[in-house]
């Protein structure tokens, strides 16, 4: 029925294969990229954590990156109606990236608002800062007071919603060709300045040699749940994404693109801050605000720093928004396509509410912090881990199951291979989509389950 119905309304198609690609990785790289990496890095043992992150990178994230955006091509369907019309129950695996889109966001705009908080202060001049103490309190200072985190939190929610009602957002598709290359060029800059800093060595050690004692479960289900995150899969949007693709798209080229695009930017962000902690004298492990301590300390040991720093936070809010806003489109096209709703009144809805189920995330960086809601994790933690850990992780076992096993891998490289071109790595695809993937993610969640009860 819904094939139906779309068929009649001509889809909307990208304005061009780059438009996509900028839609695809404006969703993927973000906060994801920028802020939880690094501090997941230091958090995590430094390079034995990248280590494992690009092997889980490249040997379950791209293979389903392309599973994702085939799925999508081929019924020419969001999420939900995607998976319904080749296997009718499987529609609940769409389901679940709403719900998952939904905790994401909830906490990913508490971290949006720190953001907007920090452009306002850089164009007031505020953060010329060399001291990381100064700076470690002035972002201390302000998550824990919560009315003003609160209200910012609502802004970036507010300035999601907007995006999102206006439709498939063509004026965000025509900024992003110039936001996505100018924030690409300032993390270089911020990057080259943070690894020339006296002292910046033990910190690229730290960042890139890998410490294999440092190894445990927690690190290899961080690094999974990272990988996930942040190319944005195992939720629905790269499905959603594929299904405005033509078919005469390289689907190959595409799914490739984005992830080598967001570990660049995700490996130049730990070069801008990690080397930058150890040369200021920052713990690695300091959690959450790393980003937000080390970077204006960077700034303001460069020429024009606070221009830069203005500039920087700016380009960082825009990434945040081109995410959250696939995160929104999400939940708000399956009210629309499955169940009839009015575009602005689903999206305005579905927005309060998160907003509710979000303030107690904010409210963890303050006076609900030792507010436990489960074994030792306040609100914030227990999105985090609920999503990365748990919902994201089985989004993506379920993916690789339906398009290796119920759809078939063959059927997939039938689309994949519309183009009239041949799928050279097929066979390794196939092999990685059916007996590497499910497996190796299905040890991973089990034990994320475990951590999570006990
Ligand atoms: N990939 C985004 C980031 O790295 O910030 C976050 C994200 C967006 C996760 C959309 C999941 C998603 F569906």
């Amino acid at each position: 029925l819904v094939t139906e119905k779309n068929k009649e309304n001509k889809r909307e198609k990208w304005g061009s294969k780059i438009g996509f690609i900028l839609a695809a990785a404006g969703s993927a790289v973000g906060l994801g990229n920028l802020w939880k990496f690094p501090y997941s890095v230091g958090n995590n043992g430094g390079g034995a954590f990248v280590m494992i992150y690009l092997i889980f990178l490249i040997l379950i994230g791209m293979p389903l990156m392309l599973a994702a955006i085939t799925l999508g091509r081929k019924t020419q369907l969001s999420a939900v109606g995607a998976y319904r019309s080749i296997k009718k129950n499987w529609a609940f695996v769409g389901g679940l990236g709403i719900l998952c889109g939904f905790f994401i966001l909830a906490f990913y705009s508490t971290v949006g608002g720190w953001v907007i908080y920090y452009c306002i202060k850089a164009v007031m001049g505020d953060l010329a800062i060399k001291d990381p103490n100064v700076l470690g309190a002035i972002f201390g200072d302000f998550i824990s007071s919560p009315t003003s985190s609160i209200i910012y939190q609502g802004i970036f929610l507010i300035l999601t919603l907007l995006i999102v009602i206006r439709g498939i957002s063509s004026g965000i598709e025509k900024a992003s060709k110039v936001m996505m290359p100018a924030l690409f060029a300032m993390i270089i800059l911020i990057a080259i300045r943070s690894v020339t800093l006296p002292g910046a060595l033990a910190g690229i050690d730290f960042f890139l040699v890998p410490d294999f004692s440092k190894i445990n479960m927690d690190v290899i289900m961080n690094a999974l749940g990272q990988v996930f995150f942040s190319l944005s899969i195992g939720m629905g949007v790269m499905v959603t994404y594929g299904s405005y693709l033509d078919k005469d798209t390289n689907l190959i080229g595409a799914s490739a693109s984005i992830p080598v695009l967001d570990t660049m930017v995700a490996m130049l962000a730990g070069f801008a801050t990690l080397p930058a902690v150890f040369a200021i004298g920052f713990k690695a492990s300091s959690g959450p605000g790393l980003m937000f301590v080390t970077l204006p300390a960077v700034f303001a040991s460069m020429p024009f720093g606070m221009l830069f720093c203005i500039l920087f936070f700016i380009l960082v809010l825009f990434a945040a928004l081109t995410s959250s806003i696939s995160m929104l489109e999400v939940c708000v096209s399956y009210f629309v396509d499955e169940k009839g709703a009015n575009r602005i009144k689903a999206a305005m809805i579905i927005t309060v509410t998160m907003y509710i189920v979000g303030i107690p995330a904010t409210l963890s960086m303050g006076p609900w912090q030792e507010l436990h809601i489960l074994g030792n994790l306040n609100f914030f933690d227990f999105y985090d881990k609920l999503t990365s850990n748990i919902l994201l992780t089985s989004g993506g076992l379920l993916l690789s199951i339906f398009v290796g096993w119920i759809w078939g891998a063959e059927n997939a490289v039938e689309e994949i291979e519309k183009i009239g071109k041949k799928f050279i790595f097929a066979s390794l695809w196939k092999f990685l989509i059916k007996y590497i993937v499910p497996p190796a993610v299905f040890i991973i969640l089990i034990n994320s389950f475990k951590d999570v009860i006990t």
